[in-house]
């Protein structure tokens, strides 16, 4: 008993903004797995409650920068993991005030709350949408940043505002660029739960199930094998992997760094249809439709980078694995969340 007392006592905190959300609760199981404390700060807005299981929750909005800088004072972290943000590229566009404010203005709070508590090392979750559009087959690290839209010119101001943190203030951060964030936890404890949902396999999932009317497909004219757009889907299990790795190389007294994390395979849209019906035992039905405005027609990751410096590999990012627990969470989520009905919480799938 004591020595359970000794090993609690001795536990790294890690504070993890936007640990209610997809990728920061899936994250924050694998932190308690690697032996961490993961300590979530969240508004609540995007994330949900009932995903904070595996450490404490401090309720607040980084906009508020009193509450950041006691929250940072209280927990005194030894590392921080940055997800907190919004991440719709149509919101960007037509809300770019919301993006600024929230995902840089709010990041300028946190990075000077660390700084008051010595600079702990941040790992920032980046996003590939900062390439905008490229012609380069697999992207690595070193392919030029041209956002275009507002989303990714944020998540590109924050790279370069803890560029400038870290030349005044020591702050040692790990930027890593995700591609497609997909699948659920192989347990169904957590998953993918946006509201509205805008992305492409849960739409495809809840269509297939009949719970919403046809698929669109957003173009069917891009150069590429069948017509529809492809895209690199990563597990977020995957995801969470690296976020730990990432973690620990920085506290293991690592160099700022970057990385794409992709799981390097492409898949068009008709694919990931195509591996939806299989899974879920009934077609998707679809219906074509326009392009969708700022989706680039096709963007997969080098991953080598990850693989040499973290010694990371992707392991569950198989598409059929993908698909899989994503559709057993939409079954789960159904029934534990009583989802479709009533709640706060029903997925906007109109
Ligand atoms: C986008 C961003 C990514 C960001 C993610 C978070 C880009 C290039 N990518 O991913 O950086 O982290 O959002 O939200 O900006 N599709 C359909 N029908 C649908 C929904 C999607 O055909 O109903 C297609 C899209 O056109 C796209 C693919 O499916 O080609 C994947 O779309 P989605 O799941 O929305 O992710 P991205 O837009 O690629």
């Amino acid at each position: 008993m004591l020595s359970n007392l000794f090993d609690g006592l001795s536990m790294k905190k890690i504070l993890v903004t936007g640990g209610a959300g997809y990728i920061g609760s899936h994250t924050c199981k694998a932190l308690s797995k690697a032996g961490m404390e993961p300590i979530v700060f969240d508004n609540l807005v995007l994330g949900h409650q009932w995903a904070v299981k595996w450490g404490g929750l401090e309720v607040g909005d980084l906009l508020d920068r009193d509450r950041i800088v006691d929250v940072a004072k209280k927990v005194r972290p030894e590392g921080v993991i940055h997800f907190a943000g919004h991440s719709c590229v149509g919101e960007s566009v037509s809300d770019p005030a919301k993006y600024w404010r929230n995902n840089v203005a709010g990041t300028i709070n946190l990075l000077d709350a660390l700084v008051y508590i010595n600079s702990p090392p941040v790992v920032f979750s980046s996003s590939c949408t900062v390439y905008g559009i490229t012609n380069v087959d697999l992207i690595s690290e070193n392919v030029a940043v041209e956002p275009i839209n507002p989303y990714g010119e944020t998540k590109r101001a924050v790279e370069i505002m803890l560029k400038d943190y870290e030349v005044a203030a020591d702050l040692r951060h790990i930027v890593l660029r995700y591609f497609n964030a997909a699948g659920s936890d192989a347990d169904a404890e957590i998953g993918e739960s946006h509201n509205p949902e805008t992305h492409l396999i849960p739409l495809a999932i809840a269509s297939a199930a009949g719970d919403m009317k046809a698929l669109k497909i957003f173009g069917t004219d891009y150069s590429t094998a069948d017509g529809t757009c492809v895209r690199d889907y990563i597990h977020v299990t995957d995801l969470a992997d690296a976020h730990v790795r990432a973690l620990n190389y920085l506290l293991d007294g690592g160099d700022s760094n970057l990385f794409n994390l992709g799981a390097g395979v492409g898949y068009s849209v008709r694919e990931v249809v195509d591996a939806v019906g299989r899974i879920v035992g009934s077609p998707v039905p679809t219906e074509p439709s326009v392009r969708r405005p700022g989706d680039p027609t096709r963007l997969v990751a080098d991953t080598g980078h990850a693989r040499e410096i973290l010694h990371w590999k992707p392991v569950n990012s198989d598409l059929d694995n993908i698909v899989a627990t994503a559709w057993r969470w939409y079954q789960m989520r159904k029934q534990v969340l009583s989802w479709p009905g009533l709640g706060a919480d029903k997925l906007d799938v109109s």
